[in-house]
C-alpha cells in the first residue's frame, strides 16, 4: 500500500497541501451506463465490484492511490502520497496489468453480457497540489491541478483497450516500453492539441534509462580515479586467495553503477579477461521476492530468461550444474534447491513441506556448495546492484556466505545508497572495503559537460555554469539538466554540434530529479520529515538551536545525526573564524544537496504552521543580531498574515522590516519591502500610499541594480535578485497608474517589467505581467489580449503555479468576453477554470474575481438567477475581503441585474452602495473595468 511510510503512518497525511509531480491515470469502462440498463441490478453491483477490485489491485501492486471511482471509471495516481523515483513507469505497468486482467474478468462474464467489456485508458505527469483539501472532517486525499485535466481528456480520447499516454510521461518511460505516435489530440477547453502515444507493452529488455546515447552524447568516465584504483587493490587481493567485500555507497545517480561497469570494462581488456567469472545481480525497486538476489544470480549465470518455460528454465539449470562436475547426486539436491529459489513449479511443491529453518538451511548450504563448485574452476566476482532494495533474506544468504567462504577467490561488489546499514553483510572474517562515492568536485563536473559536448564554446558559459552548479556534482542531475534542455528545445542540434536556442535559459528541476528527490522525503518517518521541511524554510545551511526554535525539541541532536547518516543533511565544519557571534554559535548543519532543499522547501506546506515557524525563526534572527534575516522574515510574516486576512498585522510587520534596516544598505531587500507595502495599500485602496511606496520601492531597486552591475559576483544571483526587484517596482507602479485611470502610462510601466523579467529568466514575474497586461490591452484590442493571457497560461503551467494559472484564466476570460462583446463559451469555460482552481487552492481572496466574471456572462446570456448565484458568492467574499475593486463591480452588478429582474428597491439598493464605494475609495471610472484583475 502506498500510504506505508516507515513507522507506518502516511507521512504526507494531514500536512495540508503539497506541491509535486504525479503521473495521473484515468481508466474508464466505455458502456457501462448501457449496460446498466440491460443487466440485473444486482449482477451491475457485483460486476462493478469485480471491475474496481481489478482495477485497485493493479494499482496497488504498483504502489499506487486509488484518489477515486466515479461511475464506472477510476482515477489513481502515482507520486502521491508517498513519491518513487519511477512513478511514470509503473503508472504505465498498472494501466498493462489492468488490460491485461480484463480478459480474466471478460472470461468470467462474457455469458451474461454478451460482449466483451474494453477499458479506455489516459496517462499524464505534471504537477498537482496534493493533500488533504478542504477543512471539512473527513476530508480525503486529492490531488488537483491541470495534469488531472489532461489525463481525463487523454482517457476521453482513447478506444476500446486503449492506453494513451501524453508527450511528457512517454518521454519518461521510452527507455522501457514500446509506443506508437497517434498524433496530436485537439481537446476541449485546451488550446494547443495534445500528443499522444498509444502504449503497446514493456520492452523485454529496457534500454538504460539513464545517460544522453540516444541523443548521441556520451561522456567519459571522469575523476574517480582514487575509487578505480581502490576496486582494482581489492580485486588483487582477492586472487591472492583473500575473500573480499567491497561496498559502493553513494547517493542515487552519483554514479555507483558507472564505477563499476568501468571497473568490469577494465578487467575485460587486462590479463584476467576470461579468467574470472562475472555474475551479476540487480535488485528492484518494485520489490524483490525472498532470496530475490540469490534468483537473480542463479538467472544471470544460467542464461535463464523471464519468458522461458518451467521445462527450458529447469533443464538451463540442470545443464549449467552439471558441468560444474558435482557429480550426480549432489547436483540433483542443488538443482532441486535452487530450482525452489527461481520458483520453478515442480521443486516449488516438492520443498513447501520443509518447516522454514530447515529450508533457510537447504537453500544456504545450495548456494554455498554451488558457489565452493564454481570457485575450484576460476576466481569469482559477484555483482549485487541497489542492495538498498533487496530483500532481508538474500543480505543473510550474502553474509552467510562470505563468513563460510572468508579464504577463496571470491569477491563480492555491493552498491547501494547510504539508506541501508551494511553491517548486516558485513562479515568480520572477510577484508570489507567501503568506498563512499561524493559528489563530482565543480571541476570535474565542468569536465563531464565538456566530455559531454565537446568545446565549451558550443554550450553558452551562463548555462554551463548554472548546470554545472545546480547539479551539485551529482552526475545523474546534470544528465537529466540536459536532458530537459534538449526535450524543452533549448539546446538543439546544429549540424555535428549543439547551440542553445535562448540566451537566458531555463534550468529548472527535472521530473526526474523531483521523482528521487521526493521519494527519499516521502520514505522519512513524520518527525523527521516536518523536520527536514522546516529545516528547508529557514535555508540551504541553519543553525541548530534556531531549527530548535521551529521545530522544538523533535529537532534533536540524535535526529539530525540520523538525518546526516542518510546524507540529507551534512554537519558543517565548527569555528569558522568571522563568521557571526562565535560563542552562542550552536551546531551548523547544511542540506548535502542545494536541489534537495529546494525541492523540500516547494514540497513544505507552509499553510497551518509557518506563521508559527516564521516567528520563531524571527526570534532567532534577533537573538542572532540578523538584521537582514530579521527583515526578510518579517517580510514572510507580513505576507503569511495578509493572505490570512489580517492587514494590520502584516502591515505592522513590513513596518519592522523597514524599522530593521533603517541606516543600512540592503537595497534589495528595502525594495521587496516597501513593495509589499505598496501592493497592500493598493489592495486597500489607498493609491497615493501605494504610488509613493512603488516609486520608493523603485528608487532601492534600481539603486541595487547599479551596485550588482559594478560588483564582481561569481553567481549573478545578486543582479537576478536586483533585476526581481525592479521588475516588480515597475509592476506595481503601472498597477497605481491603472487605478488613476492613466492606461497608457500603466501599460508602459508594465511592459517595462515583463521585459526585466523575461532578459533575467523571471518566470513568475513574467506571468504576473503578462496577467496585468492581458487585461489592460482587452479594452483596446482584445486579440492581443488574448494571445498575451494564453502566453501567460502557458508559462504559468510550465512552471506549474496554480495560483497564476488561475489569474491567467480570469483574465482570459474578460479578453474573450471583450473580443466577442457578447461573452462567448470559450470565457465561459475559462472564467469557470478559474473559479475551479480557486476553490480548490483555497484562494478566496481571488475566488470572488471569477466568480465576477461568471454572474456577467450569465447576465449577458439572459441567465438572471444564475448570474445572481454567482455575484451574491463574490460578494459575500467581497465584504470579508473588503476591497473597493471587489466590491463595485458585485453591488453594481447587482444593481443592474436586480433592475432587469425588476426589484427596483434593491437595485437602488445596491446601486447607493455602489457609489459610495466608489467615493470612498476615489476611483477612476475608466479604472473600474480593470482594477479587479491586476495585482
Ligand atoms: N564519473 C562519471 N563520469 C561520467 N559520467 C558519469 C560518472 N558517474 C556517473 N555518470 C553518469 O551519470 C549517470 C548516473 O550514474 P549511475 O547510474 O552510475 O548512478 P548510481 O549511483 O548507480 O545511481 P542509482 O543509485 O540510482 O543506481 C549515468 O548515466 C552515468 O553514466
Ligand atoms: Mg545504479
Amino acid at each position: 500500500m502506498p500510504r506505508a511510510a516507515d513507522d507506518g503512518a502516511p507521512a504526507s497525511e494531514g500536512a495540508g497541501a503539497d506541491r509535486r509531480p504525479v503521473t495521473v491515470l484515468f481508466a474508464d469502462l466505455s458502456g457501462f451506463t448501457a449496460l446498466s440498463e440491460r443487466l440485473d441490478p444486482e449482477d451491475i453491483r457485483v460486476l462493478q465490484g469485480d471491475l474496481f477490485q481489478l482495477m485497485a489491485s493493479a494499482v496497488e501492486r504498483y504502489e499506487g492511490f486509488v484518489e477515486k471511482f466515479v461511475g464506472d471509471a477510476m482515477m489513481a495516481i502515482f507520486g502521491a502520497p508517498v513519491a518513487h523515483e519511477d512513478d511514470p513507469e509503473r503508472a504505465l505497468r498498472a494501466a498493462l496489468a489492468m488490460r491485461e486482467r480484463m480478459a480474466a474478468l471478460n472470461g468470467r462474464w462474457a455469458g451474461r453480457l454478451g460482449r466483451s467489456l474494453a477499458l479506455h485508458t489516459g496517462i499524464h505527469t505534471g504537477p498537482v497540489v496534493a493533500g488533504t483539501l478542504g477543512s471539512t472532517p473527513g476530508a480525503a486525499y486529492a490531488v488537483t491541478g491541470d495534469t488531472v485535466n489532461t489525463a481525463s481528456r487523454l482517457q476521453a480520447a482513447a478506444g476500446a483497450g486503449e492506453i494513451l499516454a501524453s508527450r511528457v510521461t512517454y518521454r519518461l518511460t521510452q527507455h522501457a516500453f514500446e509506443f506508437e505516435a497517434v498524433g496530436d489530440l485537439s481537446m476541449k477547453g485546451k488550446a494547443a492539441p495534445v500528443a499522444a502515444y498509444r502504449l503497446v507493452g514493456a520492452l523485454a529488455i529496457p534500454r538504460p534509462a539513464r545517460g544522453l546515447e540516444a541523443h548521441g552524447l556520451v561522456a567519459r568516465l571522469v575523476g574517480r580515479d582514487e575509487e578505480l584504483g581502490q576496486l582494482i587493490a581489492a580485486f588483487q587481493r582477492m586472487l591472492s586467495g583473500r575473500t573480499q567485500v567491497v561496498s559502493l555507497i553513494g547517493e542515487a545517480g552519483v554514479g555507483k553503477s558507472r564505477l563499476q561497469a568501468e571497473f568490469l570494462t577494465k578487467l575485460e581488456a587486462g590479463e584476467h579477461s576470461g579468467k574470472i567469472a562475472v555474475r551479476r545481480a540487480n535488485s528492484s525497486s518494485l520489490g524483490e521476492k525472498t532470496y530475490g538476489v540469490l534468483a537473480s544470480l542463479l538467472q544471470e549465470a544460467y542464461g535463464v530468461a523471464p519468458d522461458d518455460s518451467l521445462e527450458a528454465a529447469r533443464r538451463k539449470l540442470e545443464s549449467g550444474l552439471e558441468a560444474l562436475d558435482v557429480g550426480a547426486e549432489e547436483t540433483a539436491r542443488i538443482a532441486a534447491v535452487l530450482g525452489y529459489v527461481l520458483g520453478l513449479g515442480q521443486e516449488e511443491t516438492r520443498m513447501r513441506h520443509l518447516e522454514p529453518e530447515q529450508l533457510k538451511r537447504q537453500i544456504f548450504l545450495a548456494a554455498r556448495a554451488l558457489i565452493e563448485a564454481r570457485l575450484e574452476a576460476s576466481p569469482l566476482l559477484l555483482i549485487v546492484e541497489d542492495l538498498h532494495w533487496a530483500d532481508p533474506a538474500s543480505l543473510e544468504l550474502l553474509r552467510f556466505l562470505v563468513d563460510r567462504l572468508p579464504d577463496r577467490r571470491l569477491m563480492l561488489l555491493l552498491a547501494y545508497r547510504p539508506t541501508v546499514d551494511a553491517a548486516i553483510v558485513v562479515s568480520s572474517r572477510a577484508t570489507h572495503t567501503s568506498i563512499r562515492l561524493e559528489p563530482l568536485s565543480p571541476k570535474d563536473s565542468d569536465a563531464l559537460l565538456a566530455s559531454l559536448f565537446g568545446p565549451v564554446e558550443r554550450c553558452p558559459e551562463r548555462l554551463h555554469t548554472l548546470i554545472v552548479e545546480r547539479a551539485g556534482g551529482n552526475p545523474f542531475y546534470l544528465e537529466e539538466m540536459v536532458r530537459n534542455l534538449i526535450a524543452n528545445g533549448v539546446l538543439v542540434r546544429d549540424g555535428g554540434g549543439w547551440t542553445c536556442t535562448a540566451d537566458a535559459a531555463i534550468v529548472d528541476v527535472p521530473v526526474t530529479i523531483r521523482g528521487v528527490i521526493l521519494s527519499r522525503l516521502d520514505r522519512l518517518a513524520a518527525v523527521p520529515r516536518r523536520v527536514i521541511q522546516e529545516a528547508a524554510v529557514i535555508g540551504a545551511s541553519f543553525d541548530q538551536r534556531l531549527l530548535r526554535m521551529v521545530s522544538g525539541d523533535q529537532a534533536s541532536e540524535a535526529l539530525l545525526e540520523a538525518l546526516t547518516d542518510i546524507e540529507l543533511l551534512a554537519e558543517e565544519p565548527q569555528g569558522r573564524s568571522g563568521e557571526g557571534p562565535a560563542p552562542a554559535a550552536g551546531r551548523r548543519y547544511r542540506f548535502t544537496h542545494a536541489l534537495v532543499q529546494e525541492v523540500a522547501y516547494e514540497n513544505s506546506s507552509e499553510r497551518a504552521t509557518a506563521l508559527e515557524h516564521y516567528e520563531a525563526v524571527l526570534a532567532g534572527c534577533t537573538s542572532t543580531g540578523d538584521l537582514c534575516g530579521q527583515a526578510r522574515v518579517n517580510r514572510k510574516l507580513g505576507t503569511l498574515y495578509w493572505a490570512a486576512g489580517d492587514r494590520e498585522r502584516a502591515l505592522g510587520c513590513f513596518r519592522a522590516g523597514l524599522n530593521v534596516l533603517r541606516g543600512q544598505r540592503e537595497h534589495i531587500e528595502l525594495a521587496h519591502l516597501y513593495q509589499e507595502m505598496g501592493r497592500l495599500a493598493f489592495r486597500s485602496g489607498d493609491n497615493n500610499r501605494a504610488m509613493e511606496w512603488a516609486e520608493r520601492a523603485l528608487a532601492q531597486a534600481e539603486h541595487a541594480g547599479r551596485e550588482s552591475a559594478t560588483a564582481v559576483s561569481e553567481t549573478g544571483e545578486e543582479t537576478r535578485e536586483a533585476a526581481a526587484a525592479v521588475a516588480h517596482a515597475y509592476n506595481t507602479l503601472g498597477v497605481a497608474l491603472a487605478r488613476l485611470g492613466k492606461m497608457d502610462e500603466a501599460v508602459a510601466h508594465i511592459e517595462r517589467s515583463v521585459a526585466v523579467a523575461e532578459k533575467a529568466d523571471l518566470l513568475q514575474a513574467v506571468c504576473r505581467g503578462f496577467a496585468n497586461l492581458g487585461v489592460l490591452y482587452s479594452t483596446l484590442n482584445p486579440g492581443r489580449a488574448i494571445e498575451t493571457c494564453a502566453r501567460g497560461l502557458e508559462l504559468a503551467k510550465k512552471i506549474g503555479d496554480l495560483a497564476f494559472q488561475s489569474r491567467l484564466y480570469a483574465n482570459l476570460a474578460v479578453a474573450y468576453c471583450a473580443l466577442t462583446n457578447r461573452c462567448d463559451e470559450k470565457g465561459l469555460c475559462a472564467a469557470q477554470a478559474a473559479v475551479d482552481l480557486d476553490r480548490r487552492l483555497g484562494q478566496l481572496d481571488h475566488l470572488a474575481v471569477p466568480l465576477i466574471v461568471l454572474g456577467q456572462i450569465y447576465q449577458c446570456h439572459g441567465e438572471p438567477e444564475r448570474a445572481l448565484t454567482h455575484y451574491r458568492e463574490a460578494l459575500t467574499i467581497a465584504e470579508e475581503v473588503g476591497e473597493p475593486q471587489l466590491l463595485f463591480p458585485c453591488y453594481d452588478g447587482l444593481a443592474t441585474l436586480c433592475l432587469e429582474m425588476g426589484d427596483d428597491q434593491q437595485a437602488e439598493h445596491h446601486l447607493l452602495k455602489a457609489q459610495a464605494v466608489c467615493e470612498r475609495a476615489g476611483l477612476e471610472p475608466d479604472a473600474l473595468a480593470v482594477l479587479p484583475f491586476l495585482d
